[in-house]
């Protein structure tokens, strides 16, 4: 195996915010395989990684990888182990014609990032594969500094959740800790909403979608965002102090 396979986090939609490493990655890797949440559909990777690096003569793969919750401990859906394992197979062939291949991921690829799988699906395959990850600016710290608002100072406990997952796994959540960021809120704000009314912190919410992108909005309320149609890219912060 002579190429490397980089996981490259591009930050949360603002090309200036992907890394001097991450830019030099994206331009030394010929091919750049690209994620895309639907079949067909346009991959904000690529848009992200594109804004900073020109892509021209670059091989640009489009893969498809559903958008399925994944429980620990539980095996994921065929559907998706299918998607890794095409995408372990696409790479690990340019990396065998030694050619390095990048894949550009959303924020940074230590957070509910697809790119992990793929690398765990390629070492299942060769473990001597080589993988290198490139971290990126999180959407977690891009929501916090958006709003303008700390995420913990001093001894303050942070929890990263996303939304879709059962209300008293979220109510815990914000029983325990003293900041609580949740992530994929688009859909979960009708369930969300009740929650904080019922728990006294309806106050201490901020949303922010599409932060640091050209169209990024703010509710300080975030009662008022209940009939809005959000971006998948949105995360409220929740922070009690
Ligand atoms: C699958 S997670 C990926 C997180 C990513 N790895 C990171 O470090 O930011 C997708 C979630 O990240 C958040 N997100 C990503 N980009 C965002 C942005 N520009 N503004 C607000 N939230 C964003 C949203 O909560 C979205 O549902």
């Amino acid at each position: 195996m002579k190429g490397t396979f980089y996981v490259v986090g591009v930050g949360p939609g603002d090309p200036e915010l992907l890394t001097l490493k991450a830019a030099r990655i994206l331009a030394k890797s010929p091919v750049w395989l690209v994620p895309a949440a639907k079949k067909n559909g346009r991959s904000t990777a690529l848009e992200i990684a594109g804004g900073a690096v020109d892509s021209t003569g670059k091989k640009i793969i489009t893969h498809h990888f559903p958008m399925q919750k994944v429980y620990g401990g539980q095996p994921p859906e065929p559907l998706v182990v299918a998607a890794w394992e095409q995408a372990a197979a696409l790479i690990n062939e340019h990396l065998r014609a030694g050619r390095d291949v990048a894949l550009p991921t959303l924020g940074d690829p230590a957070l509910y990032s697809t790119g992990f799988y793929v690398c765990e699906t390629m070492l299942a395959y060769n473990p001597k594969a080589g993988i290198n990850i490139i971290s990126g600016v999180s959407a977690v710290g891009a929501a916090s500094a958006a709003a303008g608002i700390p995420l913990c100072l001093g001894d303050e406990r942070l929890m990263v959740i996303p939304a879709v997952f059962a209300d008293n796994y979220l109510r815990q959540a914000l029983r325990d800790f003293d900041t609580v960021v949740f992530m994929k809120v688009h859909k979960a704000l009708p369930r969300l909403v009740p929650l904080l009314e019922e728990l006294g912190l309806l106050d201490m919410a901020v949303l922010v979608e599409r932060a640091d992108m050209a169209d990024q909005r703010i509710w300080r309320d975030v009662r008022a965002a209940r009939d809005e149609k959000l971006h998948y890219f949105s995360t409220m912060i929740v922070r009690k102090k």
